[in-house]
């Protein structure tokens, strides 16, 4: 397995940018530290004294931030693509006095039994990340979570799974009630949006290489349209051998499902 590179030589204000990440997805997501915070009260619950987490398209490591400081005795590992979030992670965390380590893989492509081995992570944890991936390669991701969680341990998925096409109702509303959210959000409170926050950290002198390289690796995908909705989240996860599956908490179509390995 090997670390991802260190960048954070770099003369930027790291933090800052973190801090304006969080300040970015809490637009899209009013209710995102309670989301974590409900994701820690399972951890909270089952996670022996010393284990390890997996971050998994960790972006700038908001899960491996708050999760290392809530458990002293706990390591994460932290994965994700895109270099420039990375960096950003790396700079402001660090290593977390060895606790954090960092990697640089596509989901789509790593093989994350070979990376991590079998048997070896108490809980994975992702948020607001797995919808970018194509069907077939979250049915392959979710097989490997199935090897590399050790039995008891947990899969922890915080996302919108949309609803199935039998509740059109359910839909209809949530995306209505999603698109008065943003415009409340990023209209009316004047929060920076995904774009502008991409523009503003594209321009910080010494990230041009980094934002470059992020462009190649991304610049043709997008969040999946035709993504699997929950009723197929659940069914992977079941297939992928994890024995108890269901949400545990939830807000229209932001959930969090639980798998129970
Ligand atoms: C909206 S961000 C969420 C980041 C973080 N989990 C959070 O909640 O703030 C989505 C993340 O998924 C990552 N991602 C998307 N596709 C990926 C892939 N194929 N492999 C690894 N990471 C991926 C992106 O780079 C990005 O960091």
């Amino acid at each position: 397995m090997k670390d991802t590179p260190q960048r954070t030589q770099l003369d930027v204000d790291w933090q800052t940018w973190l801090a304006r990440w969080d300040v970015q997805q809490s637009g899209y997501l009013p209710d995102r530290e309670a989301r974590f915070d409900a994701m820690f009260d399972v951890l909270d619950y089952l996670m022996p004294e010393q284990w390890t987490a997996l971050d998994l398209a960790s972006g700038p490591g908001c899960i491996s931030q708050r999760l290392l400081a809530r458990y002293p005795n706990a390591r994460c590992i932290a994965i994700d693509y895109d270099p420039l979030l990375l960096a950003i992670g790396q700079g402001a965390m660090g290593d977390v006095g060895g606790r954090l380590r960092w990697f640089e893989a596509d989901l789509a492509a790593v093989d994350l039994v070979d990376m991590l081995g079998e048997g070896k992570i108490d809980a994975v944890l992702s948020t607001t990340a797995l919808h970018w991936l194509p069907g077939a390669s979250l049915w392959r991701v979710f097989a490997q979570l199935g090897k590399v969680v050790r039995p008891g341990g947990v899969f922890l998925n915080g996302d919108n799974m949309d609803f199935a096409n039998h509740l059109p109702t359910f839909q209809k509303m949530t995306k209505a009630r999603y698109e008065q959210q943003q415009t409340e959000s990023f209209k009316k409170n004047g929060i920076e949006d995904w774009e502008q926050w991409w523009k503003a950290v594209k321009q910080v002198p010494g990230l041009e290489a980094l934002a470059a390289e992020r462009e190649a690796r991304f610049g043709h995908r997008k969040s999946e349209e035709n993504r699997p909705n929950y009723d197929t989240h659940k069914v992977m996860l079941q297939n992928a051998g994890f024995s108890e599956v269901d949400t545990i908490w939830q807000h229209r179509d932001n959930r969090i499902l639980l798998g129970v390995r």
